[in-house]
């Protein structure tokens, strides 16, 4: 009788809803919607809502009828077996409360994109924002309609293998990201039924890991955090953000997953998000291994009490710790009620919001955008690949090559492999998906070049006999393109090193190459920066690739023979030792800044301070030059803007793109402040000799920071203000703000 009622009216109230198209009005019924359910709920379905599983099996199939399961991590099994499992919920279940299917879609789900750390190489916020698109419609047509991405954690430290999933070292250029990211998924306008739930993780800071050490401690200030690590989640949820993922690290003493201060204090008290918090895979749990929880029940009580709204799998089939104990926490009059109906509200709307309720299966006849065809999402894939790419050297304009070249010699373990270009977190990629470079060099040169290749080596053993032959081709051909670097899993999930450069039989492949005294060209594919000093003092050209996913040899090849002039920049620091680590461009002024000839400055004995190379770095077949800045007023109150211009001069002889770059110091202030921090970023096309004047407008936001007591404040004083290429080429001008 129940169910009955419940089912008749969510039909009236689906009905009701489709009339309205503006969201406001929609929530308004999703609550209603949501009450009504809530209404008549047990308090078991109502856990099994905050209960998350991974894949199925008979046991699992049962814990779903009886409505004990909210959502499941799912793979690449297809529609058919998601419809399959969602009927379990929707027919046999007593509420029919539909199941969202969640995976990893990171960098594309079947068409592959460049890694995180490359598409933010790009600078080109939109075009991450239409390939989440594709992500997400290629998901959704899957049944997958939540994905655990992005990560918008702030790494400092290569040696993290995580440092791949994310933006990098900034969290202006992190907070870009984290927005278009969310918006791809989701889409401006609320979620329809092409396109997936998105969640930024890992909440918060596991991006400083102390050591690099994935799953390590995290000990740094209540200022660190808010000004580094916590602006790019804000910026999420400032997107309306689906689901924010409680991290693995302890932060400060308390692990991120039971931590009230970061996830209800910050996210729902400061911020009003009303989102789901997904737990990290039984992060949950393991607050009994960091010391924090005396047992699994105390685990639960802890996690949820500070915030956890959902917990994903647990180690064990019945291992994880929601549903063998929120009950008896309830019962126990340890956890409220309300407080158990407030998390299941956020999981409930949701769904709705994801359309479930309404269409909980997934139709191929969903699926008919037809802008959507291969090639187009093919052609965006090239896109991405070629703006990602670094230009990190290239001594005598030895490149872009001439496609009248007679021979190449192509070596390298990476330059015809289909396999670690699509890198950690693949989702539904596929190998045969993969151009590789050879094949990219093929599609670009007619049959008059000769392309000698070989392997040379592999990866990373000890195996030497490929260098001979490597050697011979080289010497018979007019350059060597070597491509090099990691495999796929050095960087990633658990994937943290303490060596950064390239693993010893590619580097010294790479030094008998050179010794032949050939012009050699170095591709690098790697999911983290790599302290690659002999390479860079000795190899004329270099090229960072990292990992381009599908479209890999296609975009090298453009960018080698000057079809794509690269505009890619570094969103992060590429130190010369691990020894120099963590380093990034925003840093704070020392009390002793460096003299070399003073002793007793800040800097090493054995190594300079300065990168191999900065952030924002990247050259470009031509020259830009930048001259006249200027401020369009020199004094200013504090809620005034101002425009500070550059021109920008395409001096060289090739049409090319820009990353201009926008740094703001503030010089003295009652806190010590970085050094300069970016606030703003254009990407410009110039035709040779074409020059341009680029605006950009200073609004007070920009010049806000945290005071004392950590209020945001904008103290009087003198601003500089630096226009370049990248974060250490700057041209310099200033204002005043005054009372
Ligand atoms: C653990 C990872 O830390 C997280 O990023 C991922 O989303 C989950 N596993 C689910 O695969």
């Amino acid at each position: 009788m129940q169910l009955k009622f419940i089912k008749i009216s969510f039909f009236i109230l689906f009905s009701f809803s489709l009339q309205f198209c503006f969201l406001t009005k929609a929530q308004e019924i999703y609550d209603q919607q949501v009450e009504e359910i809530l209404a008549g709920m047990t308090l078991d379905e109502k856990i099994g809502q905050l209960v998350q599983i991974a894949g199925v099996d008979e046991y699992r199939e049962e814990l779903i009828r009886q409505g004990k399961v909210g959502s499941l991590l799912f793979g690449d099994d297809g529609p058919e077996e998601v419809n399959r499992i969602q009927r379990i919920a929707v027919e046999e279940s007593r509420l029919g409360i539909p199941l969202i299917f969640a995976t990893d879609v990171i960098h594309g789900c079947q068409t592959i994109f460049p890694i995180p750390l490359a598409e933010a190489s790009s600078w080109n916020p939109e075009l991450v924002k239409i390939a989440s698109d594709i992500a997400a419609f290629e998901a959704a047509s899957q049944g997958i309609r939540w994905t655990f991405s992005p990560m918008v954690d702030i790494a400092r430290d290569p040696r993290w293998g995580r440092i791949m999933e994310g933006f990098g070292e900034d969290p202006y250029l992190g907070s870009i990201f984290a927005a278009v990211k969310v918006k791809g998924f989701q889409g401006d306008n609320g979620i329809d039924k092409t396109q997936i739930a998105a969640t930024s993780k890992h909440y918060v800071a596991y991006g400083g890991a102390e050591g690099g050490r994935d799953y390590n401690s995290v000990d740094i200030s209540e200022r660190t955090l808010r000004e580094v690590h916590l602006p790019p989640f804000h910026s999420a949820v400032k997107n309306n953000v689906a689901a924010i993922m409680s991290a693995f690290n302890d932060l400060n003493g308390v692990p991120a997953s039971a931590n009230y201060f970061t996830l209800t204090q910050i996210l729902r008290n400061e911020w009003n998000w009303e989102g789901v918090v997904v737990s990290d895979w039984n992060s949950v749990g393991e607050l009994v291994y960091h010391g924090f929880a005396k047992n699994k029940e105390e685990a639960a009580f802890f996690g949820f009490n500070a915030g956890v709204t959902i917990d994903m799998v647990g180690d064990t089939i019945d291992g994880n710790v929601y549903l063998p104990n929120l009950k008896n926490l309830v019962e126990r009059e340890m956890i409220p009620q309300e407080k158990i109906d407030d998390a299941v509200r956020y999981v409930l709307k949701m769904k709705f919001k994801l359309g479930l309720f309404r269409n909980p299966y997934v139709y191929i006849n969903f699926f008919e955008r037809n802008d959507l065809k291969k090639s187009y999402k093919d052609s965006i894939a090239l896109q991405l690949a070629k703006e990602s790419i670094v230009l990190l050297k290239n001594e005598n304009n030895l490149l872009p090559l001439n496609k009248n070249i007679k021979s190449i010699a192509l070596i390298g373990p990476l330059a015809d492999n289909q396999e670690d270009p699509l890198a950690s977190w693949a989702a539904f990629g596929e190998e045969e998906n993969v151009v590789t470079v050879l094949q990219g060099l093929k599609n670009i040169l007619g049959d008059d070049t000769d392309i000698n290749f070989t392997k040379g080596c592999n990866i990373n053993d000890e195996d030497t006999s490929g260098y001979k032959e490597a050697i011979e081709i080289s010497k018979v051909s007019d350059v060597v393109v070597l491509v090099v670097g990691e495999e796929r899993e050095m960087s990633g999930e658990a994937a943290s090193k303490t060596d950064l450069n390239l693993p010893i039989v590619q580097e010294n492949l790479i030094r008998r190459i050179y010794a032949t005294g050939k012009p050699v060209i170095i591709v690098l594919m790697n999911g983290r920066p790599l302290t690659i000093n002999w390479i860079s003092e000795n190899i004329p050209s270099i090229v960072e690739a990292w990992f381009l996913g599908d479209q890999t040899g296609n975009a090298i090849a453009e960018v080698l023979f000057g079809d794509y002039n690269p505009s890619g920049k570094l969103p992060v620091t590429f130190p010369r030792s691990t020894g120099q680590i963590p380093i990034y461009y925003y840093q704070k002024s020392t009390g002793r800044p460096i003299e070399e000839e003073d002793k007793f400055t800040s800097k090493y004995l054995d190594s300079p301070n300065t990168p191999l190379y900065p952030f924002g770095f990247g050259i470009s077949y031509t020259d830009f030059n930048y001259k006249n800045i200027s401020v369009d007023k020199i004094k200013i109150v504090k809620t005034d803007s101002l425009t500070v211009s550059v021109e920008l001069l395409n001096s060289g002889e090739y049409e090319g793109e820009e990353v201009v770059q926008l740094y703001i110091q503030d010089e003295v202030a009652s806190v010590t402040r970085p050094v300069k921090q970016l606030k703003g970023f254009q990407k410009i096309n110039l035709r040779p000799g074409e020059t341009r004047k680029v605006n950009f407008t200073i609004t007070p936001d920009m010049l806000l920071f945290l005071d004392k007591d950590l209020k945001e404040v904008i103290e009087p004083g003198k601003f500089n203000v630096m226009i370049g290429g990248n974060s250490v080429d700057l041209i310099r001008t200033s204002f005043e703000v005054i009372e």
